[in-house]
This record gives structure tokens, sequence and C-alpha cells, in this order.
């Protein structure tokens, strides 16, 4: 396969470098020739940022070419206005992808200064009495605002590893991996699947209900809820070295492969009702490719290691031969996305999905570029 990497990773490079000047800001989803940009009256849109940023971040520290550098140090520039809002619990996403990211590149380590400040930030949507950080909510809204989480937010620990290692500050580590506890307890069904969002009573921090905002309904698996979690639970066991994340990502992965249908490439919820009349979610399936290599560097079975891989390599080669726009006048490097489907945002291309299948090539392709990229130091041992 390794042509097709490459072959891969050339076509990819080359969307991203066609889009640079056409780019006004961060873009989002992708329904043809030019990105849809995100919504500057929401907030919450900007959890998106950090993937035009990171991707700009692979392509330099893959080619070395200063044109991808400028363009990734002007959109880091572009994110610093969020450090310090209490209004996203994304700054994970958005604060390692364009600066540590960054730093880690490039070795520029002022870069790491702003991560810092995010990292503090994220830290006030810390909840001690239910264990969790909160999710979109206001940190001094009503009771219900207070007491949300998601699987997503599983991908945010990064930024508090990294914080922990960084500083020295064990707390945001501490935090990080008691809100992967929580998490495991309420998001993740006896089956292998994912639950999106669970509600607390934040005052006593007493688990209330599943919910979900994306999924079909609060009993169902969305796909993109069960990728943010093996990824992020196969990031949290190296990050602390305790075996029930590492268990906990090899169950999540499990079902994966037993739920796969043919192509490997996920319906945007497993219980949807109009299986194989629905819409795909191809960024879920980059997640997943990406999440199942994180995990089989985590691995410490051998050949558990070498089903995580052969399954990420089957989705990537799936991807590329059925879901790339390779025939397409399409700006995305992937097609057939899901982000909301009762929204009827579905069938285009995705920032993210686009961010991890260029992740996973790499991966594939420079996997000690990418051990550089992403080091895993383990600050709680
Ligand atoms: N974190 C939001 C999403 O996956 O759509």
């Amino acid at each position: 396969m390794s042509n097709s990497w490459h072959d891969a990773l050339q076509f990819s490079l080359g969307k991203i470098e066609k889009s640079i000047p056409l780019l006004e800001d961060f873009p989002d989803r992708c329904h043809g020739s030019t990105w849809t940009l995100v919504n500057q009256n929401r907030l919450s849109s900007n959890w998106v940022d950090g993937f035009w940023v990171g991707q700009l971040w692979l392509a330099y520290a893959y080619t070395k070419n200063p044109k991808f550098e400028a363009a990734a140090r002007e959109w880091t520039e572009r994110v610093a206005w969020l450090k310090t809002t209490l209004g996203t619990h994304d700054l994970g996403f958005i604060f390692y992808l364009s600066n540590v990211l960054g730093a880690y590149a490039t070795g520029d380590e002022t870069l790491f200064e702003n991560a810092r400040i995010a990292a503090e930030t994220f830290t006030k949507r810390w909840n001690p009495r239910g264990e969790y950080l909160l999710a979109w909510g206001k940190v001094d809204g009503t009771p219900y605002q207070r007491g949300q989480i998601n699987i997503d937010l599983m991908m945010n620990l990064s930024l508090l590893f990294w914080a922990s290692h960084d500083t020295g500050d064990l707390n945001y580590a501490r935090i990080a991996a008691r809100h992967a506890r929580t998490s495991r307890l309420v998001l993740i069904r006896p089956d292998n699947s994912t639950v999106h969002v669970a509600d607390f009573n934040p005052d006593t921090g007493a688990y209330l209900r599943p919910e979900t905002l994306q999924g079909l309904s609060h009993a169902s698996c969305w796909s993109r809820g069960q990728a943010w979690a093996l990824y992020g639970y196969a990031e949290t066991y190296r990050r602390t070295n305790e075996p029930v994340f590492l268990y906990t990502a090899r169950r999540l992965a499990e079902y994966v492969i037993a739920n796969a249908p043919e192509d490997k490439v996920p319906y945007w919820d497993y219980d949807s009702l109009d299986i194989p009349n629905t819409y795909r979610d191809s960024s879920a399936a980059a997640v997943y490719a990406s999440g199942l290599l994180e995990l089989a560097d985590a691995e410490t079975d051998e050949l558990l290691a070498e089903r995580w891989r052969n399954e990420a390599v089957d989705i990537t080669a799936s991807l590329w031969k059925n879901y790339a726009t390779q025939e397409d006048d399409m700006a995305s490097i992937l097609k057939h996305a899901t982000h909301f489907e009762r929204h009827g945002n579905v069938d285009h291309g995705l920032i993210y999905g686009d961010y991890y299948f260029l992740e996973t090539l790499l991966r594939l392709v420079s996997p000690e570029l990418i051990a550089e990229l992403f080091p895993r130091p383990r600050p709680l041992s």
C-alpha cells in the first residue's frame, strides 16, 4: 500500500496548498469548489479552527515548505483570541493543533505560551463534585447548562496532559484523568458503544440521565462520538498508564470492527433506522483510522496491535479509494461526511475529516515524525 499512501499524501497536500490563498476565514464544511466558513456569530462554531491550522502544521512538518509554515503561523495567530474564552470546551482541539503542534513542528517554544493560557482557561470548566469538565454550557449558567458532558470532550484532554508535562503542575493531568474516568462510567455502555451526552446535577455531582445532541437518540451510538472516544481513551492510556483506559479503548475498537459496514466507513449513527439508505460519515472513519493507530502504538499485546493496525489500514484504503475527492471539483480532501444529520448538514466534506485523514497518512508514511509532533509523556507517573 505504501505507494498509495504517498499518492494520497501528495493529493492531500495539493488540496491544502490550493486552499491557502482562497480562505478568508476558517473552513468548516465543503459542498463544492469552495469551503463554507465558520459562523462568526456563534462562538461554539470556532471549535473547528484548529483543524485547518493543524493541517498546515502537518504539511509544513512533512514538507518543510516555508509556504506552509508562513500560513500556519498566520492562522495560529488568528486563534489566539480564543485562549481566554469560557464559551467553549474545545480549547484542546484548538490549541493543541495550533500552538502545541506548531511548537513541536518548528522548535519555536514561544508558541507554547498561548497553549498554557488556554489550558488554564479550560480548567475553569472543572466541576469537582461531579468530577467532570463541562461541555458547551456557561460556567455560570443554569443548573442544566452547568451539568452536561459529552464524549467529544475526550479529545480535548491532550491539552491538559501536555500542560502538566510542560509546567510540572499535575493538576491539569489529574483533572483530565478524572474526567476520563467519569466519562467511562456514564458514556460507555456494556455493549461497548457510546452515549453522546450525559446530564448531571452540577451542585451534588449526581449523574442524572443519558442524552444526545447529534446522534439519533440517547440510546443510539453516534459514529463520530464513538470515534472521539476511541482516540481519546487510547491517548489517555498513553498519558496515564492506567490499564482501565487501555481496556476501554480496546472495547471501543472492538465495537467499531464488529459493526463496520463492508466498506468500513460508518453511517452517521449505528442505530439509524434508515440504514443502508442514509448518510455515511467519512470524518468518523478518518478519526477511527488515526485513533486505531494511536491505540496500536499504546498496545501492550502485539497481536492486538496488529489487529488495530490492519483495521486502520483497511479504513484508510477505503477512504482513499471511495471517499477522496479525486474525481470531484471539491475543495475538501474527503466527501460524504455528516456534521449534523437532524439539521440537514449531511453528505459534504468536513475540515476535521480532512485533518484526521492527513494525520493518518502521516502515521502510516512517517511514524517517526508523528512521534515528534505528538509525544505522549506520562505526567502522572
Ligand atoms: N465535536 C462536534 C462534532 O463532532 O460534531
